[in-house]
């Protein structure tokens, strides 16, 4: 017997191409590791050829890092290469059997996103969502087929994070669930399958550690104070740092997610908001080490 949550490997459908729709950082960084584990074309797309090319470059940046590292050989960089297509026609997604999405973290655009891609897209093609906090049931609220949607959560950076959440929805069927879970050891991440709830585990614990720093700064404890503690503590990041790396705007949304569903455990700030309009909390040298904290944001 399986244990429990363990779906059955035999469901897996064989993946043959990987579509990915967004094309800013994080889904260009899934789009390399699609490429080098599964060792299958990879088809990214994006709101405009501008955004397209920006992420293909980003993989071609990455791939040449690897290169440089002797990680791969030039013959394998080659190879890689050539699979990644960058299109901003939805047409190239008619063949693909895995297509996962990175856009804006916002409900109505990620389902109206879903709805149109499942018109291009194969009857068997399984659809997947990197939302950080969104509920993945209401994401796939108006696809006609939502038994083939599942939460596939990546973390930054991806190449060195060695976890995805798979989030299992009531909806999600077990053939879906099964080829998400042998996707991620093709990948060599370790996957553990959550429910359906705001922050799934992993954010819903960062949430709370991200916005208990910003907890302290609202009430009076300098940025210095609050980053120095933290990082002699020993974490790998501060907050700060960490916050900067997720980006401000998705962690101020993921704390608005949080706060919207849990008032009563978790704060809003709206010093985050400000940082995040104001675009950076770091200030940073020319090769991108941290220097202090920017004069703008911290005042
Ligand atoms: N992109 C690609 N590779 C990166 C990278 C990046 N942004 N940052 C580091 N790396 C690679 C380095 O190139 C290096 O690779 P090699 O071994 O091939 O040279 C490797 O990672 C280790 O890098 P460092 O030597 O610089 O190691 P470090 O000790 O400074 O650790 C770290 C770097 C692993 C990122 C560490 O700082 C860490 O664990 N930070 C916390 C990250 C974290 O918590 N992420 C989750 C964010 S939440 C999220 O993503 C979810 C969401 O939905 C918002």
């Amino acid at each position: 017997k399986r244990p429990a949550g363990a779906p059955d490997k035999a469901l897996a459908r064989p993946i043959g191409k990987v579509g990915v729709i967004g094309a800013g950082l994080m889904a260009s960084q899934f789009a390399l590791l699609f490429v080098r584990r599964l060792k299958v074309p990879v088809v990214i797309t994006d709101l405009d050829q501008a955004r397209v090319d920006k992420g293909v470059a980003y993989i071609h940046g990455e791939i040449r890092t690897l290169q440089d590292k002797g990680r791969i050989s030039s013959d394998e960089a080659n190879r890689l290469r050539a699979l990644v297509t960058g299109t901003t026609d939805k047409a190239d997604f008619a063949d693909a059997d895995w297509v996962i999405e990175a856009v804006f973290e916002e409900l109505g655009v990620k389902q109206d996103v879903f709805a149109e891609i499942e018109k291009h897209i194969s009857p068997t093609a399984i659809l997947a969502t990197n939302t950080s906090s969104l509920s993945v049931e209401q994401i796939g609220a108006k696809l006609a087929h939502p038994e083939r949607l599942v939460g596939f959560h990546f973390f930054n950076p991806v190449a060195v994070m060695p976890l995805i959440e798979v989030v299992n929805t009531p909806a999600t069927d077990e053939a879906t669930l099964s080829t998400a879970m042998v996707i991620a050891a093709k990948l060599r991440k370790n996957a553990v399958i959550t429910r359906d709830t705001p922050g799934f585990v992993v954010n819903r614990v960062l949430a709370k550690l991200l916005g208990e720093a910003m907890h302290a700064v609202d009430t009076g404890t300098p940025f210095e104070v609050v980053d120095g503690a933290l990082a002699s503590f020993g974490l790998p990041m501060t907050p700060f740092e960490l916050l900067e790396l997720v980006g401000l705007k998705v962690g101020a949304h993921v704390l608005d997610t949080h706060h919207a569903a849990f008032p009563d455990r978790f704060f809003e700030s709206t010093n985050l908001h400000r940082l995040a309009e104001h675009g950076r909390i770091l200030e940073r040298n020319s090769s991108g080490k941290i220097t202090g904290f920017d004069k703008g944001a911290v005042k």
